[in-house]
């Protein structure tokens, strides 16, 4: 495996090694990132995995400086996980100068996570962009865990012409439901005996749907009391569309739950696709 850290390395190296997948990620790796890795393996091309804590993604008062920086253990892992190339630049060498010119993303991305964490989306598709150009892939692989960034880069690859195939990988979970993540690692051990509850919330939420119950606006309403009454404090929990996370109508068959709450310090998010039969 490579290591890599400047763009005009990476382009040397790549030259020859098309086509290439990528895995682009923030770093403290788990099995969700590796299971994108695996995503991208199967295609057979060369298999890039970038690391890079995006400053531009997090908010003045967010996690950027204690967000979880694992970058010998994250190398072992992609190694292990048969990645060819990791990308890990330093700020300069992403951001050489202000980045003055950003990535809008569609209003969309100001519901959901974009309400309660604004310029997110914008600093994750600038990101993203940068990224797919600087690596110029065949193919990337994004996880369902964050259904709203994943849609929000499927929108900017289709709306911009970008010759990449986007793929899905489903939502890795540990035993009892918890969503593999990153800021899993905040949650002192009462907490993470706790956090499965988010799941089971949206869980719960889905069976309805799936029984016939319609009335999105009550089944989010039970399902935040549920989280408050925990001792939790619930930012959306929220019924949408799969295709564009819009608010569904009574005859929509493909739907999302999608919910984000506080368990003390920490911010948890989680989602579950709903398929209705027709
Ligand atoms: P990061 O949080 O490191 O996630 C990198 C990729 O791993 C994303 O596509 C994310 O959806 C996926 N992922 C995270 N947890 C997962 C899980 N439990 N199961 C499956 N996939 C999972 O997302 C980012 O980084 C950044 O916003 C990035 C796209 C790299 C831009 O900075």
């Amino acid at each position: 495996m490579e290591l890599l850290r400047t763009v005009a390395e990476l382009r040397t190296h790549l030259a020859a090694r098309q086509p290439v997948a990528f895995v682009p990620t923030m770093g403290n790796l788990h099995e969700g990132h590796l299971s994108l890795v695996r995503l991208a393996r199967a295609r057979g091309g060369c298999v890039v995995a970038s690391i890079f804590v995006n400053r531009l993604q997090f908010g003045p008062a967010e996690d950027f400086d204690t967000y979880p920086r694992t970058f010998d253990s994250d190398c072992a892992g992609l190694a292990d996980a048969g990645v060819d190339v990791v990308f890990a630049p330093d700020e300069r060498e992403v951001y050489p100068e202000p980045q003055e010119f950003r990535v809008a993303p569609p209003p969309i991305g100001e519901a959901l996570e974009g309400e309660f964490r604004p310029g997110f989306f914008g600093g994750v598709a600038t990101v993203v962009l940068k990224l797919f150009n600087i690596v110029q892939p065949r193919m990337a692989a994004f996880g369902k865990k964050d259904y709203q960034q994943l849609m929000i880069v499927r929108s900017m690859v289709r709306q911009l012409n970008l010759p990449i195939e986007i793929v899905a990988g489903e939502t890795i979970r540990a035993a009892d439901g918890l969503a593999l993540s990153s800021r899993n690692n905040y949650l002192s051990g009462a907490e993470r005996a706790e956090a499965p509850r988010l799941y089971r919330a949206l869980a719960s939420l889905k069976e309805q749907l799936t029984d016939g119950k319609r009335d999105f606006r009550v089944l989010e309403s039970a399902a935040t009391a549920d989280l408050q009454g925990a001792g939790w404090r619930p930012e959306y929990v929220a019924v949408r569309k799969q295709a564009d996370l819009q608010l569904p109508g009574p005859t929509d068959r493909e739907l999302v739950v999608l919910g984000a709450a506080w368990l003390g310090a920490t911010r948890l998010i989680d989602n579950l696709e709903v398929n209705l039969p027709r």
